[in-house]
């Protein structure tokens, strides 16, 4: 097997990247919101852990009602995250460190206050501005019901009603998400021309590529026919209303993404990577996402939502394998993002104390990530090791699922509270400490014991646990791309080998088990006595070879 991971044409085939949540980073203005300047404030600290890049998450102007998922201007900064001199001086800083930048694209879907929308919405019923978005008349005598029976991700009805210019009620709009976020109609040109302008804008001031928003949304089945299961979406909140998302026409949109991509390669070398989030029933499915002229990669979420169990662990992983064989791409693994709940507390801990059964969990699950083959992605925090605020006073929550269902299941605050950096108390350095300005998210006092001047001078930190995983994953050619043999084991324990003579293997039981593999591990998630893996526990090891 030889490792690609050397030749920058592939860089992204095994990249490691940090997904920075812009508004819970790090604040540089003293206004409770972490901005662009936070960021590049912040790049030495992700130099030394060791990241590959870095995926922006949206910062453009942004009425917030979705976190900047309902982006009003795809071509600008909005003021409270920085400007574009900000955002070229983070891309140059970050070029010197050798950290790529990703930005967060938002194709299915705009803002209620994006240009487009409000022309559609002083626009006539029929008209060209209307026909870049999903408007109809709604059913009914007189048209009071909506349009077909698709319910929102995020809860309610998928369309709203207009009132139009002389006052009466008027038409319906689509939105597969919040109301404040109308659906783009790609089945019109006008459309993919203009994302074609964002990507070139984007690109030309010097970003190393994209991961995109809701990649199998976009095109709605002709029609837009009721559903049999209407309320599918929002009853599971994955995107399997198969009338709304996964249709056959969004591959030709990836295609065109991916010729734009290689031209730019072409002028300068340079890869740009395409990263898709797509939420699809099967891996097979996904896989069809990353064919060679189409996403570079795709998010696959069956590790994040696979429960601590060996054998859910074994088969997800074997079946991302298996489907990803032949696509060209290579598997990208997650485990945390701005919208789950962070492993610490997903794993069994009780919150808040970060330091039990549930922490020692996402530190193995930590190490087996990152001795997978193919491309890994970190969310800010997860290197601290923090765990889900889940205490959260209901009066501070912002996630619109909680504002549209009144449900605090599964909402998303709790793993986007402002990073803790140093100090005991809130804001933790996150912030200036002007008088009265508060991070947007108030954060819990236990904080304290995860900010990052304590990790680092811990070296039995989460940071200093990812840290080396990355150091080693650099420089040893057995990890990042390639492909993996499982080892048999005993019940309870996944091992496997990759390349010449490195295992990894998790003891997903909490007793200690003998050693899988002779001789001292590189690096362990946890403490383990000679010739032992200690429950809930990882470690990689070089062996002889005798196991590949
Ligand atoms: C994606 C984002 C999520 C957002 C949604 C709508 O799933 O990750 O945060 O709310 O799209 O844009």
């Amino acid at each position: 097997m030889i490792s690609q991971r050397n030749d920058a044409r592939h860089w992204w085939r095994d990249a490691v990247i940090y997904q920075v949540y812009v508004r819970s980073f790090l604040d540089s203005t003293g206004d409770g919101i972490g901005d662009l300047a936070g960021v590049r404030a912040g790049l030495p600290y992700l130099k030394k852990l060791g990241v590959d890049g870095i995926w922006l998450s949206p910062f453009y102007p942004s009425p917030q009602h979705d976190h900047g998922y309902d982006v009003a201007d795809y071509r600008d900064v909005d003021p409270v995250f920085g400007d574009l001199g900000e955002f070229d001086l983070l891309v140059a800083a970050a070029r010197r460190l050798g950290i790529r930048v990703l930005l967060d694209i938002v194709p299915n879907h705009c803002s209620s206050e994006h240009p487009s929308f409000r022309e559609a919405l002083a626009a006539p019923p029929g008209s060209a501005a209307r026909a870049r978005f999903h408007f109809a008349d709604g059913r009914g005598p007189d048209g009071s019901e909506p349009p077909n029976n698709w319910h929102a991700m995020f809860g309610g009805p998928a369309w709203s009603r207009v009132t139009e210019a002389d006052g009466s009620p008027g038409q319906w709009y689509l939105h597969m998400f919040t109301p404040e976020q109308p659906d783009w109609n790609w089945r019109n040109p006008e459309v993919p021309a203009y994302f074609d302008q964002v990507l070139r804008f984007w690109l030309d001031r010097g970003v190393d590529g994209f991961r995109i928003d809701v990649a199998a949304g976009l095109f709605k089945h002709p029609g837009l026919p009721d559903s049999p299961d209407p309320e599918a979406d929002a009853r599971t909140r994955d995107s399997v209303n198969p009338l709304a998302w996964n249709q056959p026409e969004v591959h030709d949109v990836w295609r065109h993404w991916r010729a734009v991509c290689e031209e730019y390669t072409a002028r300068d070398g340079r890869e740009r990577l395409l990263v898709g989030e797509v939420s699809v029933p099967t891996a097979r499915e996904h896989a069809r996402y990353v064919r060679p002229d189409e996403l570079h990669q795709a998010f696959f979420f069956d590790l994040l939502s696979a429960p601590w169990d060996v054998d859910a662990f074994r088969k997800v992983i074997s079946e991302a394998i298996q489907d990803i064989a032949g696509t060209g791409s290579t598997v990208t693994w997650v485990l945390n993002n701005h919208d789950q709940v962070r492993t610490v507390t997903r794993y069994g801990e009780p919150a808040p104390e970060g330091s039990g059964l549930g922490a020692a969990r996402a530190r193995a699950a930590a190490l087996l990530m990152l001795a997978l083959p193919g491309a890994a992605y970190i969310y800010q925090g997860e290197e601290l090791g923090l765990p889900e605020v889940v205490d959260l006073p209901d009066d501070v929550l912002t996630d619109p699922i909680f504002r549209r269902t009144g449900s605090r299941a599964r909402i998303r605050d709790g793993c986007r509270v402002p990073l803790p950096w140093s100090g005991q108390a809130s804001p933790f350095g996150f912030t200036q400490e002007a008088a009265g300005v508060k991070p947007w998210l108030p954060q819990p006092e236990w904080f304290a014991e995860h900010a990052t001047d304590r990790a680092l001078a811990d070296t039995r930190s989460f940071w200093h646990l990812y840290r080396d995983g990355l150091q080693l994953r650099s420089s040893l050619p057995q990890l990042g791309d390639g492909t993996l043999r499982w080892l048999d084991t005993p019940p309870g324990i996944l091992a496997f080998s990759r390349g010449d003579g490195l295992v990894c293997a998790v003891n997903f039981g909490t007793a200690p088990t003998p050693a899988p593999v002779a001789g001292e591990p590189l690096l362990t998630s946890g403490p383990c006595p000679p010739g032992v893996l200690a429950g809930s526990t990882a470690a990689w090891w070089i062996t002889d070879g005798t196991h590949d």
